[in-house]
């Protein structure tokens, strides 16, 4: 008879023969830096996330490097927002700023600067607004400042969220043309307007304040449409490309590591996150076991690089069990 169980028979086995392992160098972790001074605010709908002023930071990317993570992806939150997110490009933006500190404190964790304008604009797009339409092709010289002004400012990966068409190429062009030829592009290729992203919108105070972002972000049934993006988007010129969400998300995931070679990330976005600490909250689930199962999952499904809000806590746990 076969029998399967010869090989599950004790932990050691077990772990003999486990075919996907996360490790700590695959893990992101997202951070939200807020202007101003002494800030540090809590999120209402993401338990243990904070914004933070950048003269508080330090604290945070002491805890980020201690726990021997790949890096982390950060988001600003300007004071000043407007029609053509001015404060998205400005060289002494709260964005650039925490750039800068944490090179300059520490230059080995690898910083991923999300290039989008929401969080900038004074209507919460993630582009340039002109009678109720969002402009995909006005939008790009905007972005191109942006990612500059963030190359400049010490950024180690280039992140573009907005979902504009041809920003990929846009970007590569006014990174080559000032001087940063060798900033990789890590395309949020195949973003799907999701339900998931509302928590984040509290924590980067970035919901639009009229319509949605289904005319730029993918329809949730669009599976073949995704890998186009993702194919487009590498033609174009990234050097990685991202699935997002994650976890409702594995199959696109699973497609476009079966035909695409290149690095592969997945956003482990706000909603999966939230969802996960309010049921281990009312005790409904044990939140490491489900964290390191939707992780393993992920990974499973084919991402080299997993975003996760988890992934300080991922870290501790993996080296529990290694
Ligand atoms: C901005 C952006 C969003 C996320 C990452 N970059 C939100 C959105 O598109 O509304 C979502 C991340 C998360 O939910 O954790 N374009
Ligand atoms: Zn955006």
């Amino acid at each position: 008879m076969r029998r399967f169980r010869r090989l599950r028979a004790s932990d050691s086995l077990r772990r003999l023969v486990r075919e996907t392992k996360i490790s700590k160098s695959d893990l992101i972790y997202p951070i939200f830096v807020a202007e101003g001074e002494k800030i540090k605010k809590s999120v209402d709908s993401m338990p243990e996330i904070y914004q933070y002023s950048v003269d508080m930071l330090d604290e945070e990317l002491e805890r980020i490097y201690n726990s021997g993570i790949s890096g982390l992806l950060i988001f600003g939150i300007p004071k000043h927002k407007d029609e053509t997110a001015s404060s998205a490009y400005d060289d002494n933006g709260v964005t650039q700023q925490a750039i800068r500190r944490i090179k300059k404190l520490y230059p080995q964790l690898i910083v991923i600067a999300d290039v989008c304008l929401c969080e900038y604009t004074s209507h919460g797009h993630c582009g340039v607004v002109r009678d109720g339409k969002i402009l995909n092709d006005e939008t790009l010289p905007l972005l191109s400042k942006m990612a500059v002004s963030l190359a400049e400012s010490g950024a180690d990966i280039i992140a573009p969220s907005d979902m504009m068409d041809g920003r990929v190429s846009a970007l590569r062009e006014a990174l080559d043309a000032n001087g940063f030829p060798d900033i990789p592009i890590l395309s949020y290729s195949a973003k799907f307007a999701s339900g998931y992203y509302s928590p984040f919108r509290d924590a980067a105070e970035s919901a639009p304040c009229f319509g949605d972002r289904r005319t730029y972000q993918m329809d949730c049934a669009n599976g073949r449409e995704a890998l186009r993006e993702i194919a487009d988007d590498i033609e174009e010129g990234a050097d990685m490309v991202m699935v997002k969400p994650a976890l409702a998300y594995l199959d696109v995931l699973s497609a476009a590591r079966n035909q695409f070679g290149l690095p592969i990330a997945a956003y482990n976005v706000s909603g999966e996150y939230s969802m996960v600490k309010a049921a281990a909250q009312l005790g409904w689930i044990d939140e490491k076991r489900i964290v390191v199962e939707n992780l393993t999952a992920i990974k499973r499904a084919g991402a080299d690089i997993i975003i996760t809000y988890h992934a300080l806590d991922a870290a501790k746990w993996l080296e529990e069990e290694e």
